[in-house]
């Protein structure tokens, strides 16, 4: 016999009934409630919530059958037992129809009623286990759509990287032969052209190297006040060597900025790094204008600090704009990962932020930026 203890009601409008039911379940180690008829059950029902009920088919004010609807349609699992006399067959069939668990009749012998109660903890240990087991199930059926969904996204990205190294090394190889033809033939001009290929090629695999870790390094962001003169010396610094190779102004407005920033330092400059790179991008790209800009604005507006990324590069059409934060989408062919954007945003959700852009076809982009002022 299962030792399982269980809440059980007990419905009978004779008291006699009621008492020799309590005490033969409460001696099996069972928590008794009762009640005399449906109405008062109910009650007692919906603040006890017993696991068991047993009650009397015929019965004043609300009778069995119409305990036993409410009680299954409140909470289907609860097994009910119903109590009949001579001559409820009519009753006992639609007891059946509304889901009663087992019967026992008058007068009630205790074994056969110990027994329909076993029974029905049998039948909820069953449950209980078949819904364990469902939830489990459903857990792992869980697991593995994540799973899958990681496998894929890492499958797309070693043939992304990939792709990209073996036209990087192709850079590299060109910028090898070049440097050390000039080296052979005393040319400073081709040995110079050669290096300058060799460090553009590792500049690439630098920043590739980068994205990667940023993006499989699952880093919890640490918000700090960070004062905002140093945070943008360090994007001036970092950016200034971007540029000087190219007709680009790179030039940041602060007047309107707080004094502090509240932010991951470190990854909201990789985020800021990444919309800048593909700023200059834009720049190199659009042949129209002989000199270009980009501008990063810093101030705040309401509860929000309004970071603004202006750039007057090539711009971009609205089916690009539509896909510029998916995970590996690139314009660039070998030059790009499209990780860039798709990082950067989500280090800008990590910090409660939003990222907007606008951009115009061979006029230029911006990026908006809100993040809370303070946190
Ligand atoms: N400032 C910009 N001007 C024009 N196009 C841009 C700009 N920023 C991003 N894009 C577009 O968004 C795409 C995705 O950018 P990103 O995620 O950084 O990947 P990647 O730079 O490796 O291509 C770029 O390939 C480009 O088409
Ligand atoms: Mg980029």
């Amino acid at each position: 016999m299962d030792k399982t203890q269980f809440a059980i009601l007990v419905v009978d409008d004779e008291a006699d009934i009621r008492e020799v039911l309590e005490i033969a379940l409460t001696d099996i180690g069972h928590r008794v409630f009762s009640a005399p008829d449906g109405k008062t059950a109910l009650d007692l029902f919906e603040k006890q919530h017993p696991a068991i009920v047993i009650t009397d088919i015929k019965m004043p004010v609300m009778d069995g059958i119409e305990l036993l609807k409410q009680v299954k349609r409140q909470s289907p699992d609860t097994q009910v037992i119903m109590i009949t006399g001579h001559g409820d067959m009519d009753l006992t069939i639609a007891s059946l129809k509304f889901g009663a668990a087992d019967f026992i009749t008058k007068p009630v012998n205790v074994d056969i009623l110990e027994l329909a109660v076993v029974k029905a903890a049998d039948r909820l240990i069953a449950q209980q286990k078949l819904a364990e087991y469902t939830r489990k199930l459903e857990m792992l059926v869980l697991e593995k759509t994540k799973l899958t969904s990681h496998l894929s996204s890492l499958g797309l990205m070693i043939g992304t990287v990939s792709h990209n190294i073996k036209g990087l090394l192709t850079n590299l190889d060109g910028g090898l032969y070049l440097a050390r033809s000039g080296l052979r033939r005393n040319s400073p001009s081709d040995t110079a052209d050669g290096l300058d290929m060799l460090s553009r090629a590792v500049e690439k695999i630098k920043q590739m190297i980068m994205d990667i870790l940023m993006y499989a390094k699952e880093r919890p962001t640490d918000i700090q006040p960070v004062p905002a003169k140093k945070f943008l010396a360090d994007i001036e610094e970092t950016m200034a060597v971007k540029v000087s190779r190219h007709a680009i102004n790179f030039q940041v407005r602060s007047d309107q900025a707080p004094d502090s920033l509240y932010l991951d330092a470190a990854s909201m400059m990789s985020a800021l790094v990444n919309i800048l790179d593909n700023a200059v991008d834009a720049c190199l790209e659009d042949k129209d204008k002989k000199r270009h800009h980009i501008c990063l604005t810093i101030g705040q507006k309401e509860t929000s600090l309004v970071m603004e990324i202006q750039d007057d590069g090539c711009g971009m059409d609205v089916e690009t704009k539509a896909k510029i934060f998916d995970l590996f989408f690139s314009s660039k062919q070998v030059k790009g990962t499209g990780f860039g954007l798709f990082i950067a945003r989500n280090i800008i959700s990590q910090h409660q932020g939003t990222i907007a852009v606008e951009s115009v076809k061979r006029r230029g982009t911006t990026f908006t930026i809100l993040l809370p002022l303070k946190q």
